[in-house]
């Protein structure tokens, strides 16, 4: 906490006096009394110099203004509680601190990742909202951030789409974004069933791997119409990317890429295929025996690619936990083909179900797609509240779609209760969207300019303490979200505050109040609240609405 920083650092010193070299962490407390814990002590509780060091490290919290009162547990848990008068509210404040706590770091962050010819569908949903959300939370943390879409744009599936509308003379001229939806899963049941077309199709991924311009042509017009009605739902979802790359765009460095590990004797030929070299079991295959390349193969070229053309220092891949397996195999091989020494991480995350718990479907079978998703949001939103307008409505929807998804930890699978994520009431979007548009328009109605208004702690109420208090929670949450690659803490956090406001707001009548300086600090605090939940709902990538 950064107010507290010339605590943290001599109660370290202190520690570096009796050679321990630990850095002390402020978690939020769980003891409704206290504000932070710092439990650095439990584990030295064996140390020879264990007294002196409590001893010590009682006077300087003793000695700190920002400290109204804290204790030492038997077991070394220190709890603390913030003395409010003197801390600093102010989000900006705390926001820049952050900022300069960290060297800024570039990173990419590799979500969505469609494959073209098929719509955005479900199982994108929590890549791209996860993924929207990190970019955020880290932007806000001062780090240089990229964000690619890495559309899978290229091999079998797309050679399976051009094969299937050449044997069956559809001019691909012609066809529209539903022709190619409807193509795509015929083209692949046939590629299971039928040994005739099997060849064929792959008789043109070879083609299209030699970039034959008749096949590169077709390429390119499925690959545009995909992305058009790709970009119409994003922009539908608020989403946007900086980097549009995909598979093809990696696919001719590939060839350079397989010389230089068979010099370096990182590959070796089994029955046909190139194995790498690295010991595990499975082996880890780079390519397959007719020589074609795999998932895997691209991932590989990508990361020398992106190093080459971004300088990154770390890359996150927000993929569906089930690829566990091959981020393993990608981030192994990465360090024993010495291909870059930068930080990999795979955040994985579960499946989202219907409400009944069964893979989200639609009636004919296929995956739920987005705009689908969206619309029936949408209408279930206007159904509940007829007098919102389109854009109001629209927004809600979206904060549904999101806020619902970031509330559940990512690695756990949950089900898409419509009725549910709508309600007023609960950890819904609805409900702090609700708080911050009341706290808006309370700040609006009181004609008062609040940033002139000082905070009188000892006019207080209780509902108004612990909301303040609640607001001390936010650079750990923030943090931990940060650190862990978890924006739950954050969605959390942010029904936490709406809450706690609620109960402040509906305590007593504010703006009728006769005790003025009471009134005052309300409104303070509820300009607090506004500034704390518009940061908590950009970080998850969630628009504040201005009516309700
Ligand atoms: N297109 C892939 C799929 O549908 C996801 C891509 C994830 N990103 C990556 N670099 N592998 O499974």
């Amino acid at each position: 906490m950064f107010q507290l920083s010339k605590l943290i650092k001599s109660l370290e010193d202190e520690f570096i006096k009796n050679d321990i070299t630990e850095s002390i962490t402020l978690r939020r407390s769980s003891i409704p009394s206290f504000d932070l814990q710092i439990d650095n002590l439990v584990k030295f509780q064996k140390h020879k110099n264990i007294k002196a060091i409590v001893n010590s490290f009682s006077k300087l919290i003793e000695n700190e203004p920002l400290i109204k009162n804290f204790e030492v547990a038997k077991n070394g848990f220190i709890n603390i509680e913030i003395n409010l008068e003197n801390y600093v509210f102010e989000i900006e404040n705390i926001m820049n601190a952050l900022k300069k706590t960290k060297k800024s770091k570039k990173i990419i962050l590799d979500y969505g990742g469609p494959n073209i010819g098929k719509p955005l569908h479900v199982g994108h949903l929590r890549s791209l909202n996860i993924g929207r959300s990190l970019y955020q939370i880290n932007k806000l943390a001062g780090n240089n951030v990229l964000n690619d879409i890495h559309l899978g744009d290229w091999g079998m599936p797309v050679a399976q789409i051009i094969c299937y509308m050449e044997i069956n003379n559809i001019d691909i001229e012609k066809i529209e974004i539903h022709d190619l939806e409807s193509i795509y899963p015929k083209a692949s049941k046939q590629y299971l069933e039928d040994n005739i077309f099997n060849l064929q199709a792959q008789e043109l991924n070879k083609k299209l791997n030699e970039n034959q311009k008749d096949v590169i042509k077709k390429w390119q017009k499925l690959r545009s119409i995909s992305v058009e009605s790709i970009k119409e739902t994003l922009r539908i979802l608020n989403h946007s990317f900086d980097l549009w790359m995909g598979e093809s765009d990696v696919n001719n460095l590939i060839p350079l890429m397989l010389d230089d590990l068979k010099k370096d004797k990182k590959i070796s030929i089994d029955k046909g295929a190139y194995v790498s070299n690295f010991e595990s079991d499975p082996k880890v295959l780079i390519t397959k025996s007719d020589g074609s390349y795999l998932y895997l193969t691209t991932d590989l070229a990508t990361v020398l690619n992106r190093k080459d053309k971004n300088k990154i220092d770390k890359t996150l891949y927000i993929v569906d936990k089930r690829q566990k397996l091959h981020f393993e195999q990608l981030f192994n091989s990465i360090q024993y083909f010495q291909f870059d020494n930068g930080e990999y991480t795979h955040v994985e995350f579960g499946t989202v179900n219907d409400s009944n718990g069964n893979p989200f479907r639609t009636r004919d079978g296929d995956s739920k797609k987005l705009n689908e998703l969206f619309e029936d949001t949408l209408s279930k939103i206007k159904s509940i509240n007829e007098k919102l307008d389109e854009e109001t409505s629209k927004l809600l929807a979206n904060t549904v779609l999101t806020f619902s998804d970031l509330i559940t930890n990512r690695k756990t699978d949950y089900k898409f209760d419509l009725d549910k994520f709508t309600r007023i009431s609960g950890k819904t979007g609805i409900y702090v969207q609700y708080a911050h548009v009341r706290a808006k328009k309370l700040i609006q109605n009181s004609n008062i300019n609040i940033d002139k208004v000082d905070l009188a702690t000892s006019e207080m109420d209780d509902t108004d303490i612990t909301l303040l208090r609640a607001f001390l929670k936010f650079e750990y949450t923030f943090s931990q979200a940060l650190k862990n690659n978890e924006p739950h803490h954050l969605a959390d956090y942010l029904y936490e505050l709406s809450s706690v406001f609620n109960s402040m707001y509906q305590n007593v009548n504010i703006l009728e109040n006769k005790n003025t300086k009471l009134k005052l600090n309300k409104l303070k605090i509820t300009k607090h609240f506004v500034n704390y939940s518009k940061l908590l709902m950009q970080s998850l990538g969630i628009q504040p609405i201005e009516k309700m």
